[in-house]
Parts: structure tokens; sequence; C-alpha cells
């Protein structure tokens, strides 16, 4: 068993920081050594020459060691479809993104758009994501092939949708439930593959096929569900024509038993008091998207407000909503959000969202998300002196806390030195786009 040594500045979490001061959330070793053995972390320590001795020692001084980042929600099939010119999210889905994920029931598409997509999440240090395909399963076949090839912890569905979409677009209760059945089979625990049941949302579903994703949820408990919720008052005032027997937008969720601790609901921006109850009661996991929800000026996600009623909450770029593949970037605006609802984020629980807090949304902790023992070595190494407007103004940078701020605030890809995925470099090894 040949081990592998990454000398650097480790930084991993232990719990959610609860304030600047809580240095008992993470644990930051000044010149640390992770090993490595099959892929998975085998020891985390202070370097020492003596011990490092036969092992191949990888040496990123001075640069941070991470988990590698947790991307939550995002349409790989949108890749090509980011900084599409549109108001708000009804215009943009039947203006852009309808016509675009069409192209995915055409032979190559989705395989040429997998591989680009995936080297787009590596070169920004996202080491899993969760995604909604296409409606076409290929398009599910394409992404988990590509992650099982790289050797990835990748969720994903095929999304389901029986009405208002293109009739290029649509299945039915029956053919949504039969491909989804089959794509379970085929790809959930294959490698590190995980499937997520994908109703899109409300308005793209008849209640037959709510009711189906609710026989799929039944039969498959293991797997995810994914969903959007409450993102645009259109969105909202629309879903509820569509479901007026339903107390509100999550009651629809929660009538056809989609809400739990594996559902993962995109947006939830304008939920009322009965709404977030309900998401904490039920251990659902609201997925902040920043970008996005600038983007489509779709509204401002209320933390503060989620988190006092206990609700888990993750976060994620929404490409191609969002406009970014990058995880710092996301935080950024994450941030402003945040700044805009006189609510701070410190850069401790930015960072801790990207990596523990969205292991720990996905039940993941213990596999992903954290520098520890047992864990697979998806890790991210990350310069603060990438541009020279980051390396002026690191001049003036006196502590951690200020440097991943620095991170957060002005990195982008450019800040991602090197990436590792189950111990392998992912990174340094790709190739150009086509
Ligand atoms: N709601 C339903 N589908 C989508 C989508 O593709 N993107 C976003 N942002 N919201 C949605
Ligand atoms: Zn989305």
């Amino acid at each position: 068993m040949s081990l592998t040594i990454l000398r650097g500045r480790v930084l991993t979490f232990v719990s959610e920081p609860q304030g600047l001061d809580d240095h008992a959330s993470y644990r930051y070793l000044e010149d640390g050594a992770i090993s490595i053995a099959d892929g998975k972390i085998v020891a985390v320590n202070d370097f020492d020459a003596a011990m490092a001795a036969g092992a191949e020692v990888i040496d990123h001084r001075p640069h941070l060691i991470l988990p590698g980042f947790i991307d939550l929600h995002l349409h790989y099939v949108q890749s090509q479809m980011i900084a599409a010119y549109a108001g708000s999210l009804l215009e943009w889905l039947n203006t852009y993104t309808f016509v675009e994920e069409q192209k995915f029931g055409q032979q190559g598409h989705a395989g040429a758009v997998a591989s680009a997509f995936y080297d787009e999440l590596i070169r920004n240090g996202t080491t899993t994501a969760v995604a909604y395909c296409s409606v076409h399963p290929q398009s599910v076949d394409a992404y988990f092939a590509e992650a099982e090839k790289r050797n990835m912890l990748m969720i994903g569905g095929k999304v389901m949708m029986d009405r208002n979409a293109p009739e290029a677009l649509r299945d039915t209760p029956q053919s949504g439930y039969d491909d989804t059945r089959m794509l379970i089979e085929r790809w959930h625990g294959r490698a590190r593959g995980l499937y997520a049941i994908s109703p899109r949302f409300a308005i793209t579903s008849t209640p037959e096929q709510l009711a189906a994703s609710q026989a799929l949820v039944a039969e498959y408990p293991d797997c995810y569900v994914q969903t959007h919720l409450s993102e645009n008052a259109a969105e909202i005032s629309f879903s509820m024509e569509l479901y007026p027997k339903s107390m509100d937008y999550t009651g629809i969720y929660e009538d056809y038993g989609l809400l739990g601790r594996k559902t993962l609901l995109g947006h939830c921006i304008h939920l009322n008091h009965r709404e977030t109850r309900v998401l904490a009661e039920t251990g659902s996991v609201a997925v902040f998207c920043p970008t996005s929800n600038l983007f489509l000026g779709s509204g401002l996600f209320d933390r503060e407000r989620l988190m006092h009623a206990g609700v888990r909450i993750g976060v994620a770029t929404d490409i191609g909503g969002g406009t970014s593949f990058g995880m710092l970037r996301t935080m950024d605006e994450a941030y402003k959000i945040l700044q805009l609802r006189g609510q701070r984020l410190t850069p401790f629980n930015s960072f801790y969202m990207m990596t523990l807090g969205n292991a720990r949304a996905l039940s993941l902790e213990g596999t992903i998300g954290a520098i520890a023992v047992g864990n697979s070595a998806d890790l991210v190494v990350l310069n603060a002196n990438a541009t020279s407007a980051m390396a002026m103004r690191m001049l003036t940078v006196r502590s951690l806390m200020e440097e991943l701020f620095l991170l957060q605030t002005l990195g982008d890809d450019r800040s991602i030195a090197e990436v590792y995925v189950a111990g392998a470099r992912a990174k340094s090894t790709l190739g150009g786009l086509a």
C-alpha cells in the first residue's frame, strides 16, 4: 500500500462555527501532513520528517489545504446557457432554459457537455455536487459515467416534468417513474454515484407525477429528493393555482410525502412561518443559491430566520441561473446578500458551509467534507496570492480569518492551486477545453 503525504497548512471543520471566536469549531495545522492511502485519509498530523520517510511527500506550503468544496444544487445541462439575458425566473425558463435542455435529446450532446462540466467543477475546487440532469435518461447516463471515470462522489437525477414545458421536454407520470426507477437501479450506489429523485417543481409536475415521485421515495428511501421551492413571487402564485388544496407551496411537497432529511429544496426565499416550521420538523434542507438569486432577481435568502427555526441549510451555485461554477464566488455573493439583510456571515462560517456544512446537509459526514481519518481524500489547495490584487492585499493580512475572507472576496478558479479526488491529483491533469 503506497502512502502519499500532502504537506501544507491544513484547515478543516469539526462543528458549525458559533462566531468568530469559536476556535473549537475548526482544526488548523500550520505545518500539517495529510497521509493518504487507497484514496482515503489515514492520518492527519503535524508534519514530521522522520514519519514521512518512505512516503511520497507533496509539499503545498504555503497554501491552505481544505476539504474539496461541495455544491448542493446545480443543473449540469445548463452549463452552456449561463448568462442568458432574461428578466426573471419563469421568462428565463421558457425563453432559454427549456430550449437549451432540448439539445440533450441529441446523440452525443450529453457526453460532451458532461465532460466540460466536470472539468469546470474541478477547475473551481468542487469535488462533489448535486445536479439536475435533463428529462432524457441519456443525460443521466452521461453524468454518472463521467463521474465514475473521474472517481467522484456525485449525486443527481433525471428531471421529471410532465406539463408547462415544451412537448420535447415532457415525460409522463408513468415514463418518468419507469425511467427514474431504471436509472436508480443502474446508478445509485455504483462507484461513488448516488441518485436524487428529481421532480423539477410543482409547476412542471401534475399531481399524478408528484404521486409517482412519492412512490419512488417509498421504494428507494436511500435516494435523495431534489426540487425547487419558493424562489419567485410569480412561481409561488402559479403553483398555488395548480394545487389549490395545499396549504402553501411547501404544503404541496408535504402532501406528496416529498419532505425529509434527504430532501434538498432549492432557494426557499419567501417562506411563511408554517412552511419554515414544516421544513424544520421534517429535516428538509433549504439550499441557498446566492448568485442565481441575484441574477434572476429572485430575492434575499433569510439565513438567520431559517437557522433560528432549526431548518438545515446548504449552499449552491445553481448553474445556469447561477453565474459562477465556483463556490468562492458563490460565498462572496452569499455574504453580500446577507449584508443586505443585516446579517453577518463569518469567513469561518462560509468555509464551513462549503465543506462540512454541505456534507452534513447530505448526511455524508464521515465520508466527505472534512479532513479526517477514514474520509475520502477529496481536497482542495488554495492560493491566496493567486492574482496581483490578492497578493497586494495579502501583504496586510494578519490572520487566518482575514486570509479566508480575502479568498472568498477576491478569489476564483485561479486561487484553486490543486484538487485531489480520492487521493489523485485532478486539477493539474486537466486538459484544455476542446
Ligand atoms: N425552477 C424550476 N426549474 C428551475 C431551474 O432550472 N433553475 C432555477 N433557478 N429555478 C428553477
Ligand atoms: Zn435549480
